[in-house]
């Protein structure tokens, strides 16, 4: 395998999770450009802009479910703790993100609360605040230039209380000039992240795109208590499956990160759909099929080489079926190769075991029953049999995923 960088792989799926993201829709993409040109004002060095901005374009992963979004599009956050908290966690196993995970978990502490916080406090951390409550202040339906005024003064009068002083220095300087404004509305991610020298500071390994793959997984899962596991046992069951069938580490590391990313596009759904407490009805389940047609979007941002074709072709096509009428490409039989059936066996393993809101998880017997009677036919009854044979191990696998991704759901939600 290749050598990948962060700008390979990271930042095209932080970018469109940003424009997929129905929630925060452009909010990520506005305070990166506002940070991006307060820390030059201040005359960060690379390293230390190149972090703001990619801890700016992620600041609120932590902000999952529907209530969050909507308290923090407040003008005060009462409770804001939580999803910095969250952001942090979801971070800070990726190991190069280390710094980055710290400036996420204080974007909202107060200038005038300085002094109760042990932890250490980044100036970016000061930054990505200011230029979170500057966006969140921007009235869409007024032209921008127009609100100039009003919003330097706003931030002249939070100065050294709510606002660090320097930063909104640095602030009042930089938006003196209109393209700062223009460039709020205008610039995209790709544009800010072409400024900065991510290769310089960023290689991944192997493990740290497994590690990064979860994170961005996690994204997903989180928002909802019911998915709160799902994306992650998908991508463990793929690469247990696929180490029984005797694939190579190569080969199951792919199903691995397929797995983990096999639902990405749900960000583009509401999750509404995922909580409604009873089946879907037709038009409902039409619209969340459009989640295949989003991770499509989403990973065909990643780099072209052979090894990410695979990982993007198994990951797009785990609603097919042999017959047809699968989704989103009615693919037939003779286009579906192994892999994907081990993508999408792991998919309903997976989903029949979690909790619905209108259902128990199903124990490992049942679950396995289920698919072997209803679903596999559709799919491959010869290669179900196959993957049957270590029921036993996957019950564990599924079991431990749900434990561990309980765990730290559970005690950010607090
Ligand atoms: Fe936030
Ligand atoms: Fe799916
Ligand atoms: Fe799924």
């Amino acid at each position: 395998m290749e050598k990948i960088t962060l700008k390979e792989f990271a930042l095209p799926l932080i970018k469109s999770i940003d424009s997929f993201n129905y929630l925060l829709k452009s909010h990520h993409r506005r305070v990166a450009v506002i940070s991006y040109f307060i820390g030059l004002k201040m005359g960060l060095s690379e390293k230390y802009l190149t972090d703001l901005v990619i801890a700016a374009a992620l600041h609120d992963i932590g902000a999952l479910s529907v209530q969050e979004r909507d308290m923090l599009i407040q003008e005060d956050v009462d409770r804001p703790e939580p999803h910095c908290i969250m952001g942090h966690r979801m971070l800070v196993n990726f190991s190069v993100f280390g710094d980055i995970a710290q400036i996420i978990k204080h974007h909202h502490i107060k200038f005038e609360d300085l002094r109760s916080i042990k932890d250490e406090v980044k100036i970016e951390s000061h930054i990505i605040h200011l230029a979170d409550r500057i966006d969140i202040s921007i009235n869409p339906d007024v032209f921008i230039l127009n609100q100039k005024q009003d919003i330097r003064d706003k931030v002249i009068s939070k100065k050294g209380l709510i606002f660090h002083p320097e930063v909104c220095d640095a602030f009042l300087t930089a938006a003196k000039a209109d393209i700062f404004w223009m460039e709020i509305n205008n610039m995209t991610l790709e544009q800010v992240f072409n400024k900065l020298n991510t290769e310089l500071y960023y290689d991944l390994t192997r493990e740290q795109m497994i590690e990064f793959a979860l994170v961005v997984s996690r994204i997903i899962d989180f928002r909802s208590k019911f998915t709160a596991s799902h994306s992650f046992t998908v991508g463990q069951l793929a690469y247990n499956i696929g180490r029984n069938l005797g694939y190579d580490d190569d080969k199951c590391t792919k199903l691995l990160i397929a797995g983990y990313f096999h639902d990405i596009g749900k960000v583009g759904i509401d999750t509404a759909y995922i909580e409604k407490p009873g089946p879907l009805s037709d038009e409902e389940f039409n619209l969340v099929k459009l989640h295949t047609y989003y991770t499509g979007q989403i990973l065909n941002e990643l780099s072209k080489s052979e090894w990410f074709t695979d990982i993007i072709y198994w990951a797009t096509h785990h609603h097919e079926k042999k017959d047809g009428s699968g989704y989103p490409y009615a693919k037939t039989d003779t286009e579906l190769c192994e892999e994907t059936k081990v993508v999408a066996f792991s998919d309903v393993i997976s989903a029949l075991m979690e909790n619905r809101p209108y259902r128990a998880g199903m124990s490992a017997e049942k679950a396995f029953g289920i698919i072997e009677e209803k679903i596999a036919p559709a799919i491959d009854s010869a290669l179900f049999e196959n993957i049957k044979k270590e029921i036993n191990t996957l019950d564990l696998i599924v079991q431990d995923c749900q434990r561990e991704s309980r765990e730290i759901y559970t005690r950010n939600m607090k």
